[in-house]
């Protein structure tokens, strides 16, 4: 068990004022360092611009990712503004777009080398051992270090102290972190001898009057006490916790209390603890291929893809012309062309679809005297229907026969292989807000798709536990 942290306490007394949710108190494990110490520590950085705060102050206790590890790192080396500028490349595939420029300044800098030669793992926790190995790198011990001895060496290299690191077990939290950041300000650069909080002066990024002294003699309280946390510590280092929804989740808890707190977040991000179409977002990348369409997140009004016709010799008898994407169009082609030597008939029912016609097609349903309810079930509304995206094809029917085909039978085994999943699946209409469709089949490409249909998860889940937490 470990001390309260004072910062805990304050944010407990915010959300009881905020909020009348009762909630339960958590125990929970240390942090490598005193919460109290990695604050003062974060206070002082934040005072030298080395250091940014978040919506959830510090966040001293989320786990850090390795993307946010190397954003601090190039914050505290002084360089943010050099990085976000610079036109280096990196050879990842695997840096989300907002990362793009602090990657490649720190692979240019051999700060990193990624986890393999295509990948950074920008998502995957930061480690005590990789935040130290970034750290004397920049400090210039790149060739005195072996990444297998990092933390010793860390310790010979002054950038932290033995008893700081007595506790392997405990997670690297963001607290961490920003404790070897503040120790790397007195530790000596190796080209120059001297500490690096001297280069800093030099630049210009720290206030010439700071002494080594002041550095050196941090007050601060810790406080007496059991910690008080409001989720579970573990739910809180998951990469989809996002402390702004705080509230929600424990709103929802409160109504939900079978549920565990994974779950709690998991519904909560997908927007599940309110009803289907409201707080409903526009899209603003509607082109990517994983693109989540659903009765929370439209489509923008204007948008229609690049689409292509299919040749009418795979389509189901009377349907008129039908359109897909490029992508989605051939892999249709080839999972026919597959099914077809095993003497299956897998035809394209219904493709591409505007988001006019869809409009049309729900207003006619709710015109002809069924409720919005039952109509919601079964047709999206305008803007907010995969089948705009042209990566959405309804197979062969769209009535329940279909699901007693030899051709579903070999469909939901074996679609993924060619990148696509049974988007609307048996038993998940609380999370999709579908009724069950066999029939309707989503492009993800093959990679992806397989990722999901092995997860067993609807897509909903699996984009806010997989997907979202890179575009953040
Ligand atoms: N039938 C599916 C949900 C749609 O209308 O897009
Ligand atoms: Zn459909």
């Amino acid at each position: 068990m470990y001390k309260k942290s004072f910062i805990l306490i304050m944010v407990l007394a915010l959300l009881l004022s905020m909020t009348s949710t009762n909630f339960t108190a958590y125990g929970a494990s240390s942090p490598r360092v005193s919460l109290a110490k990695a604050n003062a520590e974060a206070l002082r950085l934040n005072q030298f611009g080395l250091l940014a705060g978040t919506g959830n102050g510090f966040a001293l206790e989320e786990i850090p990712t390795r993307l946010q590890g190397i954003v601090m790192l190039i914050r505290m080396m002084g360089e943010e503004s050099e990085a976000k500028a610079c036109t280096y490349t990196h050879p990842f595939t695997d840096v989300p777009e907002w990362g793009d420029r602090y990657v490649a300044w720190a692979y240019h800098k051999n700060y990193t080398y990624g986890t393999s030669e295509t990948t950074f793992s920008a998502n995957d926790p930061m480690t005590a051992q990789q935040y130290l190995a970034f750290t004397l790198r920049a400090l210039g011990y790149g060739e005195d270090t072996k990444f297998q001895t990092t933390i010793e060496d860390a310790i010979r290299f002054g950038l932290l102290s033995a008893q700081d690191y007595n506790d392997p077990s405990a997670s690297f939290l963001r607290a961490d972190m920003v404790h070897i950041t503040y120790g790397a300000l007195l530790a000596n650069e190796k080209t120059t001898g001297q500490p690096f909080y001297l280069y800093l002066i030099a630049k210009g990024l720290m206030d010439p009057g700071i002494t080594e002294e002041e550095l050196a003699n941090l007050t601060y309280e810790e406080p007496a006490g059991e910690e008080i946390l409001p989720i579970p510590r573990e739910f809180l280092g998951l990469p989809y916790y996002y402390a702004d929804n705080l509230e929600r989740y424990l709103s929802y808890k409160d109504k939900n209390p079978q549920l565990d707190f994974g779950k709690v977040i998991l519904n909560v991000n997908i927007g599940l603890d309110k009803p289907f179409y409201t707080d409903i977002k526009t899209i603003s990348q509607p082109n990517r291929i994983d693109v989540l369409v659903n009765k929370y997140n439209k489509l923008p009004d204007n948008f229609k893809p690049q689409l292509e016709e299919i040749p009418s010799t795979y389509n189901a008898s009377g349907v008129g012309k039908q359109y897909l994407r490029k992508e989605a169009k051939d892999a249709f082609i080839l999972m026919h062309k597959d099914a077809k030597k095993l003497g299956l008939k897998i035809t394209a029912y219904g493709t591409y679809r505007s988001i006019q016609t869809q409009n049309d097609i729900w207003n006619r349903k709710v015109k002809s005297g069924r409720t919005i309810e039952d109509v919601d079930s079964l047709n999206a509304r305008g803007g907010h229907s995969e089948h705009h995206t042209g990566l959405a094809i309804d197979v062969i029917r769209n009535d329940y026969t279909m699901e007693k085909t030899k051709e579903f039978s070999w469909i939901k085994d074996n679609a993924h292989k060619y990148g696509f999943i049974i988007r609307y699946p048996k038993g998940k209409e609380s999370i999709t807000g579908y009724a069950y469709e066999p029939w309707h089949l989503r492009y993800l490409g093959p990679e992806l798709a397989t990722k999901v249909y092995e997860s067993g998860l609807t897509y909903e889940e699996y984009y806010a536990m997989h997907i979202e937490p890179t575009l953040k």
